[in-house]
């Protein structure tokens, strides 16, 4: 099936309601001297980051200033996630709170999108157990917003959206969070029905933006200063198979990396069983893109592979890792872990660990198995037991910890480049910055060094960060 792109038409109107909505909240700032806030909240991970740039940047040219906390809003998105259950349980208990500002302010408007509501059984969670909640909407919705809060506003009715129209919609405004760093989509959904994951139930078929509007964006983010992007996908080495021509993610990435200018490129996430040596070789060839490898393995067991439906084995993961290392020899990989699939055996966890020691990753993110409700997983047998997974995600924690501070220890001395993020938030005293391959470094200095490249020696080598001083 070819990719559906949103008829700019439909865009256009989303603009109508936008500027209906916006004249009366201007008229609103003029009457009250305060312009009507909003403020987003979001779950979940980089891809509805991605989406919330684009729910403030719609808000925003609604006419509402955008507000870092809820209490003084008039409206409130939540952007939920869906990927375990405790995602969900943070998404509700958080609309739960909102419920007493809808009462200080019957004026505030309270709507609910992203994946946990693109499941029926959470909309009607939502339907019966938060009526304060106005409108819910699927994550094939974001770009209506404008007419559903306008529809919300005019008729004071409750809506569900949940259109499972999966289109590319171009042209929305979109508020970074950041001028240095920014997240670019480069395509939406998922094909792949890891037995495990509700997101290709949550985002629809994959569907890739075109390379001309993606390579703009791109363009437009260089002139404009950002100095570190990050391309965006579930699967972004399927890149272009839904266009149905001869050009895929490595060609994209190549193409990307000849803008001129000082900036690098991320891309997340790549599915082992489409990561190619052509990317491999992309990287390699290329200063501007960074040589970082975030790879998802999730289980070192081959029976436990086949379970989760990820068509590889470990010997063509380890293929493609082992050709990493010989091409990159600098690469910082990092995985996702899945500890407690059903099934998962201690042998089948020992497989695990003694991936961990071959491929020896700078960080892994690790969860332990969540069922999700209609996907196959959650139907299996042998469930893993809870005192079992926590025991089994503890010895991976240890195991991690030991092997990333040994991988550390070869920045002790060396002068990296970091790409300086203020100050840090858990100690403000310091500053913190990320290394190309997005290792957390702290150091001293002024906080007008925000958003610039700083070259810092490093001193001390500790689990999950890198520390040292700037050098000039
Ligand atoms: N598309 C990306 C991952 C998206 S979800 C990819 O395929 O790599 C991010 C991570 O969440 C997954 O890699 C997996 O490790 C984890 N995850 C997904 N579903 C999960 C579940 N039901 N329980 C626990 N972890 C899960
Ligand atoms: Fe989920 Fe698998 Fe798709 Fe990743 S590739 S989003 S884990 S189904
Ligand atoms: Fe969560 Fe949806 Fe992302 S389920 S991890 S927000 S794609």
């Amino acid at each position: 099936m070819k990719t559906k792109i949103l008829p700019t038409e439909a865009i256009k109107r989303q603009f109508e309601y936008m500027n209906v909505i916006k004249a009366e909240n201007d008229r609103f700032a003029l009457e009250n001297g305060f312009r009507k806030g909003a403020f987003v909240m979001t779950f979940g991970c980089q891809q509805n980051e991605a989406d919330s740039e684009k729910i403030a940047g719609m808000a925003e040219s609604m006419g509402y200033e955008i507000i870092s906390s809820p209490e003084n809003a008039y409206l409130i998105v939540v952007n939920t996630c869906a990927i375990r259950e405790h995602a969900e349980l943070k998404a509700l208990s958080t609309i739960g709170q909102y419920k007493h500002i809808k009462q200080k302010n019957p004026e505030l408007v309270i709507a609910v999108c992203g994946c946990m509501v693109t499941q029926e059984h959470r909309v009607n969670d939502i339907k019966f157990k938060y009526p304060y909640v106005d409108f819910v909407f699927s994550t094939s919705a974001i770009h209506r917003l404008p007419e559903l809060l306008s529809t919300k506003l005019v008729r004071g009715k409750r809506l569900y959206c949940t259109d499972e129209d999966y289109s590319v919609a171009e042209g929305l405004p979109i508020r970074r969070e950041s001028d240095y760093r920014a997240w670019v989509s480069i395509m939406y959904g998922c094909n792949n029905f890891c037995t495990y994951c509700i997101v290709p139930y949550v985002r629809g078929r994959e569907r890739s933006r075109r390379k001309e509007d993606i390579i703009a964006e791109v363009r437009q983010l260089v002139a404009e200063g950002y100095k570190d992007i990050t391309l965006l996908g579930q699967n972004v080495n399927s890149y272009g198979k839904d266009m149905g021509f001869d050009y895929d993610f490595a060609d994209l990435l190549d193409e990307l990396a000849k803008i001129e200018g000082d900036y690098v490129l991320h891309f997340m996430t790549s599915h082992p069983k489409d990561a190619t040596k052509k990317l491999v070789d992309v990287i390699a060839n290329n200063k501007r893109i960074a040589k970082q490898f975030h790879l998802p393995l999730q289980s070192g067991s081959n029976r436990i592979l086949k379970a989760m439906n990820r068509h590889y084995q470990m010997d063509r993961y380890l293929d493609i890792v082992d050709y990493m290392k010989e091409k990159i020899p600098d690469i910082v990989i990092t995985t996702d872990i899945i500890v407690g699939f059903p099934g998962e055996t201690e042998e089948d966890f020992e497989g695990t660990l003694n991936a961990l020691n071959r491929v020896r990753y700078d960080m892994i993110y690790s969860f332990i198995y969540s069922p999700r409700k209609g996907t196959p997983a959650a139907e299996m047998p042998d469930q893993v037991p809870q005192d079992v997974q926590s025991e089994r995600f503890r010895r991976l924690l240890d195991l991690q910890n030991e092997i990333a501070y040994e991988i550390n220890q070869k920045y002790l001395g060396k002068t990296i480049r970091v790409l300086c993020d203020g100050r840090s938030k858990n100690n403000p005293d310091v500053l913190c910055g990320r290394t190309e391959g997005n290792k957390i470094v702290l150091f001293d200095g002024a906080a007008e060094n925000e958003g610039k490249y700083l070259n810092i020696k490093i001193t001390k080598c500790e689990t999950f960060a890198l520390i040292g001083e700037i050098v000039q």
